[in-house]
């Protein structure tokens, strides 16, 4: 196995909920990350998978140092994120980029495309003296597939999936290693979609560049991701390599979500097994002891209520966190 690119160890990200006269007091947490681990090799793709509310942003948002860490380790490289400095951070936030879910939101409506994606090396000097710059931008709309002409529109003038690509020419201006895609493609039409999907594993191949992609739906990720985590209130109940996820899932909760995955041909359709997950995620204010799952399990037994199941290997080999783990075949 080479060096894991990023590795995340127990990290935890609490949201205190304050009250009272000018919110002095801490009334709770919202427990949003809650012992996450996981390793990223270079060049591949790990998909980080689960309902809304279940930690896939926050986690990013802590592993870009958008927000610092309740607890825990990661490290890029080698180096400890969250203990970087000055020159060792700023080599950081060139080399890990996001991308974000609303292309609508996340471009300055007031700014041309060409100060959009040129804006890093305002920060970044030292990749583009000033008079490349132009030309720069050029070549990373190109690789984007978009009209380098186009360099003095504004983000208005383009389609969701034309600003997506946008925001992606970007994230690529400093040549990073690592991108974390925060459910790029949510927000865009299904053929639209299937476009940017296939841009970024061009690109990964061309650049060699790592992915974490966050998506709230299984299938939209099988097709880049080489191993899957899914997540439900703050921890991953289960990690494996694609096949493991997809072919012999082995926690409820990801054959519940697998479930619900549409399916094209109506063939296979007709033979999947439909799980009805019930209900709601419970507010990861306050959790439900034991396994997370339980509420809505239905494989619950006594124990679920009172030990919470570790991550751990569990019947062919992949860490899932469930006392009744067991291979379950869902789309056949
Ligand atoms: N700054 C914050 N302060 C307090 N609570 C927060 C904050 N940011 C997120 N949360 C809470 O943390 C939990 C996880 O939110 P997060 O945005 O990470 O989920 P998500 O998995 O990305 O959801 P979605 O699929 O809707 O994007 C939610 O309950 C959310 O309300
Ligand atoms: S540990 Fe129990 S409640 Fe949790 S997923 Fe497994 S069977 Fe369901
Ligand atoms: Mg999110």
């Amino acid at each position: 196995m080479p060096e894991p690119i990023l590795s995340v160890q127990n990290l935890v990200k609490h949201f205190p909920v304050r009250q009272g006269v000018l919110f002095k007091r801490t009334v709770g947490h919202v427990k949003a990350v809650d012992g996450v681990s996981f390793e990223l090799q270079p060049g591949e793709t790990l998909g980080v998978v689960g309902e809304s509310g279940c930690g896939k942003s926050t986690l990013a948002q802590v592993l870009m140092r958008l927000e610092e860490p309740t607890a825990g380790a990661a490290t890029f490289e080698g180096r400890d994120i969250f203990k970087l400095r000055g020159g060792e951070l700023r080599r950081m936030r060139r080399e890990i980029q996001i991308v974000l879910q609303d292309p609508y939101t996340s471009l300055n409506p007031r700014m041309t495309v060409g100060d959009i994606v040129g804006e890093p090396f305002e920060i970044h000097t030292e990749v583009a003296p000033k008079g490349s710059r132009p030309k720069k931008v050029q070549e990373l709309l190109e690789v984007v597939g978009l009209n380098p002409e186009h360099i003095n529109r504004y983000p208005h003038q383009f389609s969701g999936g034309q600003r997506q690509r946008i925001g992606i020419a970007r994230a690529l201006a400093l040549r990073p290693k690592v991108i974390i895609c925060d459910e790029p493609v949510s927000a865009l039409d299904v053929s639209i979609q299937a476009q940017v999907m296939n841009l970024l594993g061009d690109l990964q191949t061309e650049f060699g560049l790592s992915y974490v992609f966050i998506a709230h739906d299984l299938s939209v990720v099988r097709h880049l991701a080489t191993r899957v985590a899914v997540m439900y209130l703050g921890k991953i109940v289960e990690i494996g390599t694609e096949d493991e996820i997809y072919e012999r899932p082995s926690h409820p909760y990801t054959q519940a979500l697998l479930s619900a995955v549409p399916v094209a041909d109506p063939e296979v359709r007709g033979q999947r097994q439909i799980i009805r997950l019930e209900g709601d995620p419970p507010s990861p204010l306050d959790p439900p002891s034991g396994c997370r799952f339980r509420t809505r399990c239905w494989k619950a037994q006594d124990i679920c209520a009172t030990e919470e199941p570790p991550l751990q290997p569990r019947t062919d080999g992949h860490l899932s966190a469930c006392h009744f783990a067991e291979v379950r075949s869902v789309v056949p």
